[in-house]
């Protein structure tokens, strides 16, 4: 039996894929491993919790003390890692938080892996879970390949760039089996309303501004979270070791078209008048350091390991504006309290 510590389960991508492991891998033992911050929430896998071969663990990966005790105690045989801080506008306000999860944490688990595995290097897996903005940024041409040399901008790829440095060099220099995979925006359920596609879906429900940087030009490369999901199952399971696979869903979008395409979405699920919803649509100021463009090869990962996306985006999207609709408990929930205070701070004096 497989016992596999997947750290940050709570929060968005990271429950998908608990979900995801937990219902197709009755026989493996499944770890949650997660803080609960503002981003986590148990109530994102609330229809699983009570399965067998799942348990949440609360704990901060970069207190080293609980980290090397859950190793010990635990005998984990994989990692796939997760937790992260992974709002890009919070890392402007707050970069040193990012410094601490992103880097420090991922190097406190590399530690109690390389200890704890010793000897067995080859029967056990350390797989990290990274961004295509460490990348930094594309002109109006070209797409990220694995080769693309590393050159972050903001505090949190930045933070994201270290701590794939760190898995590779734990690779190279102690011979951890390592795998890390570089992934395009995601959208989909249990999105935590900071991100464009669940803010803009929440404001325009509730008749908001929805707030575009800049001239809403920069451009983004979505994937359905759930594709994410399985193309993590798939390299987890048929990777060799110290490889690096780019997921994307080449389906780049500029701000403000997709922005558009999701009022129009919600003028015919709310009943409203054909460009309604658009006209509250704002421009603020722009993102400090704001990356123009990416875009994912995923050439590698569809000749190697036989993925590709699942649905196309206008499919993802209409099931993701559903989910929202139909799940206004959870939105509620998540934007209580705390969020309010964030979106003052970061929207009232745009
Ligand atoms: P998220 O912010 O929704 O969730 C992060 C989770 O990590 C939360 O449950 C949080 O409680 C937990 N966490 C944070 N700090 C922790 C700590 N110190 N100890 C233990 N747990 C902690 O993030 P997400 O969007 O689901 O992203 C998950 C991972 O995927 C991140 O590593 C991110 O860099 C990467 N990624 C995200 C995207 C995207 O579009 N969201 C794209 C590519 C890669
Ligand atoms: P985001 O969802 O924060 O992801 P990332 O910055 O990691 O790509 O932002 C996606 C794009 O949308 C990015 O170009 C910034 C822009 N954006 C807005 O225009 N308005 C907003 O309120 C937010 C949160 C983002």
């Amino acid at each position: 039996m497989q016992k596999i510590i997947i750290t940050g389960g709570a929060g968005f991508i990271g429950s998908h894929v608990v979900r995801r492991f937990v219902k197709t891998y009755p026989n493996y033992n499944i770890i949650n491993l997660d803080k609960l911050t503002y981003a986590g929430n148990l109530e994102n896998l609330r229809d699983i919790e009570n399965e067998p071969n799942y348990r949440f663990i609360k704990g901060d990966i970069v207190d080293l003390e609980f980290i090397n005790t859950l190793f010990d105690s635990e005998q984990p045989d994989a990692v796939i890692h997760l937790a992260a801080e992974s709002h890009v506008d919070r890392s402007i306000t707050n970069p040193l938080e990012f410094v601490m999860t992103n880097v420090v944490g991922t190097v406190n688990l590399l530690n109690a892996a390389r200890e704890n595995w010793k000897g067995k290097y080859d029967k056990t897996r350390f797989y990290h879970v990274s961004t295509d903005e460490v990348y930094g940024t594309l002109g109006e041409d070209g797409m990220f390949t694995e080769e693309t040399a590393y050159d972050p901008h903001s505090p949190y790829s930045a933070s994201k760039a270290s701590s794939d440095h760190f898995v590779r060099a734990y690779q190279d220099t102690y011979g951890l089996n390592a795998v890390i995979s570089n992934c395009s925006n995601n959208y989909g359920s249990f999105h935590f309303p900071e991100k464009l596609i669940p803010l803009a879906i929440n404001n325009i429900k509730q008749n908001k501004p929805v707030p575009v940087y800049g001239k809403g030009e920069n451009i983004r490369d979505w994937l359905w979270v759930e594709d994410h999901a399985r193309a993590i199952d798939v390299i987890f399971h048929n990777a060799k070791a110290g490889q690096t696979y780019n997921i994307g869903g080449h389906n780049e979008w500029k701000n403000i078209d997709l922005i558009n395409l999701l009022c129009t979405i919600l003028d015919k699920k709310l009943g409203r008048e054909a460009g309604e919803s658009a006209k509250l649509i704002t421009y603020v100021t722009d993102r400090a350091g704001h990356d123009l463009r990416y875009a994912i090869d995923a050439g590698k990962l569809k000749s190697e390991l036989g993925w590709v996306p699942s649905i196309t985006f206008e499919e993802g999207l209409e099931k993701t504006v559903d989910w929202y609709l139909a799940n206004e408990e959870w939105l509620d929930n998540v934007t209580s309290g705390n969020y309010q205070q964030y979106y003052k701070g970061q929207y009232n004096n745009r």
